[in-house]
């Protein structure tokens, strides 16, 4: 037994003291003043205690262009737990010509021998017909009720908005969520075809010929869809102030529709991708403009969309020179693949561990976000859609003990010392925070101590979800 005496808990709804009994894996007593003869005392005083992160949204060890994203499902897992999250949740890849349970059996090969912190899928549908229909609902007894589409990356991933529907209504009648990547494909290849015939190569361009009104439109025509199917619908990494707009939009109408968003959309825009080193900003949807990084945490202020994710995809800058991971060098293909044509560089970025800390300064720092949000935006309200709630995301009797004691008054430096990423850069290199994970708890046991590492491969354990989850 683990009993965490003075600190202060810290939950979606509310704040206050209390100590915290850990039994096992889980937690059997909150209260004032609680006794437990022979359990190990940990002295919070002067922390925040609050449920771990969770974060829905990450790409380990995903294929891309040639390559494949940097962390794998132990390093992202582990630069999960030093950032304070403790589940993540992965896309799993629909086989070119497979079934979508094969697929799943790739994931838990890749995942299930390295995972250190709890793990849950979600399955890209990427290529649809009447055998996938009738497979996807199959998938409730993989513990999978979530499916995520593309209105981009024309002949890739994209499925046409009557494929959209129709897997809007399977999930429907199911009980599983659809979730969205939003942007106009059409316009895209239309926009790259002109800016590579223009000699246009940059980073840059990624963002130039990915409109802002792309997203804006895809989100509201997505929740169009949902609404006619009458199935809920969460869109990922919103980028745009529109994009939360139409979310807020649709839930005013009474369309059962969630927003994600990320801290790269609410840190930087379209200017970091003109600079030099632009490519460590590339990943789609783009970042755009201070107007829309405003109005996303407008809406995250008011509550107007629902969760905060990273689409953590990381990939090495310069994948040619080794960085050390562990004492052992490691050089994995990267953002060079595309130094001549910017349709060639691997999208996406490392965040997984800078998700909480980032947040905390900048947001609850800021005043943008109460210690509360914060908790619900991290943790709780993706414990709710994604049906894990209360077991994931609380501090409840009964709960699993995935604890992180908060250190608000820690100052440092942050950067790619603190991040543990398998990468060679940070977006967030020389931020100064205050506020820091200090101890990680995952089901009752300490994984992150300060700067140890106490956590290991295999430890991490499958959440299967069933169907059904709130729309929150
Ligand atoms: O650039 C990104 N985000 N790569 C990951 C794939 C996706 O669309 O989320
Ligand atoms: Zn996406
Ligand atoms: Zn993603």
């Amino acid at each position: 037994m683990i009993l965490i005496k003075n600190g202060r808990l810290v939950t979606a709804e509310k704040s206050f003291e209390a100590d915290i009994l850990i039994e096992g894996e889980q937690i059997k007593a909150i209260g004032p003043n609680l006794d437990a003869p022979g359990a190990q005392v940990i002295d919070a005083s002067g922390l925040l205690v609050m449920p771990g992160g969770i974060d829905p949204h990450t790409h380990l060890d995903l294929p891309m262009f040639d390559t494949v994203s940097s962390d794998d499902h132990y390093t992202g897992h582990k630069a999960a737990a030093f950032g304070g999250t403790t589940t993540v949740m992965d896309f799993v890849v629909q086989p070119d010509d497979g079934p979508l349970a094969q697929g799943v059996a790739e994931w838990h090969a890749m995942a299930d021998p390295k995972a250190a912190i709890d793990f849950s899928f979600h399955m890209n549908i990427t290529r649809f017909d009447a055998e996938v229909a009738a497979e996807i609902p199959r998938l409730l007894d993989l513990g999978i009720p979530t499916l995520k589409v593309f209105t981009a990356y024309n002949g890739r991933l994209r499925l046409q908005d009557g494929e959209i529907f129709q897997v809007m209504q399977i999930a429907k009648e199911h009980g599983m969520l659809v979730m969205l990547h939003a942007e106009n494909g059409d316009v895209i290849d239309v926009l790259v075809e002109e800016a590579l015939a223009a000699g246009h190569t940059e980073p840059v361009w990624h963002a130039r010929t990915r409109p802002a009104w792309g997203a804006v439109e895809a989100v509201l025509r997505a929740s169009a869809l949902a609404a006619q199917a009458g199935a809920p619908l969460y869109v990922v990494h919103l980028n745009t102030a529109g994009g939360a707009e139409m979310v807020h939009y649709a839930r005013q109408h009474g369309a059962p529709v969630m927003g994600e968003t990320c801290p790269a959309y609410l840190f930087f825009s379209e200017d970091d991708l003109a600079r030099p080193d632009g490519a460590k900003w590339i990943c789609s949807p783009p970042m755009r403009s201070e107007a829309d990084q405003q109005g996303l945490w407008h809406a995250l202020t008011n509550n107007e969309i629902q969760t905060i994710g990273t689409d953590h995809c990381p990939f090495f800058y310069d994948g040619t020179k080794p960085i050390l991971y562990e004492g052992k060098p490691v050089a994995i293909p990267g953002k060079e693949l595309g130094k001549d044509d910017f349709t060639k560089i691997p999208n996406g970025l490392p965040g997984v561990g800078d998700r909480l800390p980032i947040l905390w300064t900048y947001g609850v720092g800021k005043g943008r976000l109460t210690e509360n949000q914060f908790v619900a935006y991290t943790s709780t309200n993706a414990a709710k859609i994604f049906g894990l709630y209360p077991q994931k995301g609380a501090l409840e009797v009964g709960s699993d003990a995935d604890i992180v004691l908060w250190d608000p008054n820690r100052k440092l430096t942050y950067g790619l010392a603190h991040s543990h990423h398998r990468t060679d850069y940070n977006l967030f290199e020389g931020w100064e925070l205050t506020g820091f994970p200090q101890k990680v708890f995952l089901r009752g046991k300490l994984i992150v101590d300060g700067e140890e590492w106490l956590g290991k491969a295999g430890e991490g354990r499958f959440l299967p979800r069933k169907p059904g989850a709130a729309v929150i």
